[in-house]
């Protein structure tokens, strides 16, 4: 069978990270799906740098239509991060009928229902494993895991840096600022940290789980909004005293007047799972009417884990390409070019 051909745009943590992985588990990713996953194109603004983690197989330019317009690109990788460039890179490489994986929560929470839309006219898919709690499988679990019950609810702690950061300063005492810098350095923050500790990061991971598990469009815009800025080490030892952990929660509930999104610092009790989970580590809970409630635990940030999801998608695409026409949408719980704004 033919190889699939990737396209990646954007060589930075997450690109260089799936680079890599592809090049080491490249013989179990072939067994698995049947065929090879050959990366034949990437764009990236450091041509320096996308030439030293890429090596010399890879065609290499600094322009995005390169990439999104090659007629040797079966799947675009989009890890540019931000809604502008990516966002005209993904409209791109869809209207030129490329499958998109992606890992840009930010471009799916304000834009999705555009572009799910512009996927469904085109006949392909945009999968963004990614784009939600790093590593861990979560929208693959509220998909096709989850697919048999009515979902009551989801509760995470989905920023990774916000939750180092938390942990941080009650394990260590340490300073807001200190932790912020060092989880920057670790490649976990976003570009503009304030989008982590300000909540909007994880608002955006939210929307998206909560528009698949309630079937309707993404409403990032309705969510509440507080981050963990204005939180002093005072607070986090008075919730200790008092028996619980703060943490940075985004929660999303079916009640009678609509979907109810929101983040903010919560108080937990140190006895419950979600109190306990610590560092970059993330987890989200979600209760269900028929399974009751699950866990899922992970990483939630770092080149290597949001990678693993990068590359399953890439994997997903590759069993789903050719599929029937019914099939269309297999990355979404819902058409959406059919759903209603529900209440928020
Ligand atoms: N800045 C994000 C986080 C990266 O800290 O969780 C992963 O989405």
């Amino acid at each position: 069978m033919q190889p699939i051909r990737i396209g990646i745009l954007g060589v930075g943590t997450v690109g260089g990270g799936t680079v890599k992985l592809l090049q080491t588990n490249a013989a179990e990713i072939a067994r698995r799906l049947g065929r090879e996953v050959v990366i034949t194109r990437a764009a990236s603004r450091n041509l320096e740098r996308a030439q030293r983690v890429c090596g010399s197989d890879i065609m290499l330019s600094t322009e995005v239509a390169d990439v999104v317009t090659s007629a040797d690109v079966d799947v675009v990788v989009e890890l540019i991060g931000g809604t502008t460039v990516a966002k005209d890179a993904v409209v791109a490489a869809i209207s030129n009928g490329k499958h998109v994986v992606t890992a840009n929560k930010k471009l799916l929470a304000e834009h999705g229902n555009e572009i799910f839309a512009l996927a469904e006219q085109n006949n392909v898919m945009v999968m963004f494993e990614a784009a939600v709690a790093g590593g861990i499988p979560i929208i693959k679990a509220l998909r096709e895991g989850l697919a048999a019950n009515q979902i009551e609810s989801i509760a995470g702690i989905i920023n990774g840096t916000s939750n180092f950061i938390l942990t941080e300063m009650r394990e260590h005492g340490s300073a807001f600022a200190d932790v912020l810098k060092q989880a920057q350095e670790l490649g976990y923050a976003e570009a503009d940290p304030t989008f982590d500790i300000e909540g909007h990061d994880a608002a955006h991971k939210l929307s998206i789980m909560s528009a698949l598990a309630f079937g309707t469009p993404l409403n990032f815009h309705h969510c509440y909004l507080e981050g963990i800025s204005r939180l002093e080490s005072q607070d986090i030892r008075y919730a200790e005293e008092l028996g619980y952990r703060i943490k940075l929660l985004g929660i999303t509930r079916k009640t009678a007047a609509g979907i109810e999104l929101r983040v903010h610092p919560t108080l937990i009790p140190e006895v419950r799972l979600l109190a306990n989970v610590n560092g970059v580590m993330n987890a989200v809970q979600v209760q269900a009417d028929m399974v009751g409630e699950t866990l899922y635990y992970g990483p939630g940030a770092g080149a290597a884990p949001t990678a693993s999801a990068v590359v399953a998608d890439i994997i997903d695409t590759g069993r789903l390409m050719g599929a029937n026409a019914g099939n269309r949408v297999p990355y979404l719980a819902f058409q959406p070019t059919q759903v209603q704004d529900l209440p928020v």
